[in-house]
């Protein structure tokens, strides 16, 4: 090779070099900045949904804001699921629209919206057998070749932890009961660790204890500035942990507000279609939504016979 093209070669390699030297070693992705306190990250306005030739939500305009547990209530049937669907955007509108972060759903693709929202649903499945911390660990995909993948590790031993469910990591997850299925689902979806989180009925296979769990686990990263969209039948759940309520009744809204405003005997007498007392706890002052019962306790009932 003569003076002249070697020297070009050279320069050509040199200025590769410079340019690689400004190329991270690995991609590194963006992460969403946080959104400010209290305010909305999903915001539905005036959505129909229709599902086959049925309208299930009417004209229905819902604001999920960080720092807040929003919970839905309503009848078997009411469109709560096809509501928090809508809200993922998971379900398509017929009208109306859903934003994110102030943009359309529909701007969004599939991996920016999953870094953002997380979504457990009402039924859970996992087609192959993989084992409870492998299900876990799936919810971290998001934010492969970004900054927080380093924390892959820590995340899914911490959500593991508050979830009660590190003694089945090498369980397969078919294996498991239904409510610890339940949690490992519910472990998945925190482990996203995305700013706002949807939870269909995350208590609905759980025991006693496991609720508390659960909804305290909301509660918290409510108060760490995430927005939390719970969907719960037991009312009295809803009082403890919700700092808002949306009542649905046959795909509207039939109330929205805090809970002292919204559990009421009437509207809850009428929307359930069955007589409920509110009562205040004589100890601890908590709400107590009971559905009211005729005719005779047990005891009586074998006292007479
Ligand atoms: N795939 C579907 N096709 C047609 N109608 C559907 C479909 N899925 C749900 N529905 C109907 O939509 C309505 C709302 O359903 P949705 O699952 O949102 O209710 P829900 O409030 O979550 O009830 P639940 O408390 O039983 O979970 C119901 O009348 C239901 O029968
Ligand atoms: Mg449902």
């Amino acid at each position: 090779m003569t003076a002249k093209p070697l020297r070009e070669s050279l320069s050509r390699a040199g200025r590769l070099l410079s340019a690689r030297r400004l190329l991270p070693t690995r991609h590194r992705g963006d992460v969403p900045a946080p959104t400010d306190a209290g305010a909305v990250t999903i915001r539905s306005t005036g959505i129909d949904v229709e599902r086959g030739s049925r309208r299930i939500l009417h004209d229905l305009s819902v604001d999920v804001r960080t720092g807040e547990v929003l919970v839905l209530v309503g009848p078997n049937g009411a469109g709560k699921s096809t509501l928090l669907a809508a809200l993922a955007g998971d379900q398509p509108v017929s009208a109306g629209r859903v934003e994110l972060a102030g943009r359309p759903l529909s701007e969004w693709t599939h991996h920016d919206m999953a870094q953002r929202r997380s979504v457990l649903p009402q039924q859970h499945t996992v087609g192959f057998s993989f084992t409870a911390r492998q299900v876990v660990t799936m919810g971290r995909s998001p934010w492969a070749r970004t900054r927080l993948a380093d924390d892959d590790t820590a995340v899914v031993e911490d959500v593991m932890n508050l979830c009660d469910v590190l003694q089945f990591s090498d369980r397969p997850f078919t294996a498991l009961s239904g409510g610890e299925r339940a949690r490992v689902a519910l472990a998945r979806v925190l482990a996203q660790d995305t700013e706002t989180i949807l939870l269909d009925e995350p208590t609905a296979a759980l025991d006693l204890g496991h609720q508390e769990t659960v909804m305290r686990v909301a509660r918290d990263r409510a108060t760490h500035g995430k927005a939390v969209v719970v969907v719960l039948h037991d009312l009295a759940l809803a009082a403890a942990y919700a700092d808002r309520i949306v009542v649905l009744d046959e795909g509207r809204v039939a109330a929205d507000g805090p809970p002292a405003d919204i559990l009421t005997e009437d509207l809850l007498t009428r929307v359930y279609g069955h007589p409920v007392e509110v009562l205040e706890h004589p100890r601890t002052g908590a709400t107590l939504v009971l559905p009211k019962r005729s005719g005779q306790r047990r005891s009586d009932h074998s006292a007479n016979s």
